[in-house]
């Protein structure tokens, strides 16, 4: 391929792709650690990390070696084999949470589609043909498939893309009673992000969260936690409902899994896993070897002494200068979030901000209306944090 200036690669790559996003104006090269660079050599600290993606940063040496030795040995075979990769990334994730089961896929929004089957399905078999209503929030996000864009407020927004998934509704997050008021005996399944990423960083409240649990006990309802952004070490635990102390009895994973590589899955506690048999679902690169050798490696980096611990450390730390940030500065209007999921609403057009960052050599990215999204690699110091507040600190005065 000839050597093409950025400008052109843009402007080929808006001929050539259907537009899904807006285009950035830099060419992203390559990457180490915390950092990427674009292709005219401009250095980032990248706190967007694929929104949420590089849980252990760009090239992680372990994930690379993992890589390299599972795709010279075995990149696919036929998801009906069992293989040691797949038995290894199972057994380390179902070991170390409250679920007894496992369904591999690729993308978080397959984890949110084999979740929404499987509760129908268990609904239709242990409670009747009409149980098979759902129950989302206001300002979920749980992916663009259709299944998974049916338990999204946005369906209504989008009135092309119908029709959708019939029977669900929609409450509001941090509320129980509007949940109570929606709850019939149709309802087989609610499903909450336990921290709203899209939505713009809202944390749930642990009593609300706990109120759900006894909500669904109550009425013999699933509840599932799409944990495709807050799981996996993103808020300082391997599982997102550990931090509040909430089981769920399905769980979806994907981003932070794989550290840049592509892998998502869903799991569940028996009485719900196990309504799904031979034929009723499946998907051809679920499960793969190098996927799911990657998924291993992932986690046993996660769970070596220490890791969690420190993602919950750097958090606070990274919150701390936040709103130190917040006191000095008159143009950040709230910060919140929890672990390495970081939210900042400021004064500032949020597109100006985020480009002034980036021109300033800071990745982040928009959640919600306007919120500025910080979800670093889990691997970041301190000191990493504090460069980072820095260069927020310096767009936000350059942007008076
Ligand atoms: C909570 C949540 N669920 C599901 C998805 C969809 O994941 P994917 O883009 O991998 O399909 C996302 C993506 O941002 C998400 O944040």
């Amino acid at each position: 391929m000839t050597k093409q200036n950025a400008k052109d690669i843009i402007a080929e790559s808006e001929k050539l792709l259907i537009s899904t996003y807006t285009a950035q104006p830099v060419v992203m090269s390559h990457g180490d650690g915390i950092y990427a660079w674009d292709t005219d050599g401009k250095k980032y600290i990248d706190f967007a990390a694929g929104i949420a993606v590089a849980s252990l940063g760009h090239a992680p040496k372990a994930v690379l070696k993992t890589i390299n030795e599972q795709a010279a040995k075995m990149m696919t075979c036929q998801a009906s084999y069992a293989t040691l990769p797949k038995l290894e990334a199972s057994r380390l994730l179902i070991e170390n949470s409250c679920f007894d089961e496992i369904f591999w896929c690729n993308s978080g929004t397959e984890a949110v589609e084999a979740a929404l089957k499987l509760v129908r399905k268990w609904a239709y078999d242990n409670k009747s043909k009409e149980c098979n209503e759902i129950i989302s929030f206001r300002k979920s996000f749980h992916g663009r498939t259709y299944g998974s864009a049916s338990v999204m407020e946005k369906r209504h927004s989008q009135p092309f893309f119908a029709p959708y998934l019939p029977g669900v509704h929609f409450a509001e997050f941090n509320n129980l009673e509007s949940v109570k008021a929606l709850v019939s005996d149709k309802t087989c399944a609610i499903i909450v992000e336990p921290v709203q990423g899209e939505g713009g960083i809202k944390v749930a409240e642990k009593e609300f969260l706990q109120g759900l649990r006894a909500l669904c006990d109550e009425n013999n309802v699933a509840l599932i936690f799409d944990e495709v952004q807050a799981g996996m070490g993103r808020i300082g635990h391997l599982f997102a409902y550990e931090y509040f102390g909430v089981e769920p009895d399905v769980g979806t994973y994907a981003k932070g899994l794989g550290s840049g590589f592509p892998v998502g899955c869903m799991m569940a506690k028996k009485k719900f896993g196990s309504a799904i048999v031979v034929g009723t679902h499946g998907t051809t690169y679920g499960g793969n070897p190098l996927a799911t050798a990657v998924a291993a490696t992932v986690v046993k980096e996660m769970l070596k002494p220490g890791f969690f611990e420190s993602v919950r450390k750097t958090g606070q730390f990274f919150m701390e200068g936040l709103k130190k940030l917040q006191r000095d500065s008159n143009k950040i209007t709230d910060v919140r979030g929890a672990g390495l999921l970081l939210g900042v609403d400021t004064t500032i057009d949020i597109k100006k901000l985020i480009r002034g960052a980036q021109d300033n050599g800071l990745l982040t990215t928009q959640a919600g209306d306007a919120t500025l999204r910080i979800t670093p690699p889990l691997i970041v110091t301190e000191k990493q944090a504090q460069d980072a507040i820095d260069i927020l600190a310096k767009t936000l005065k350059e942007a008076e």
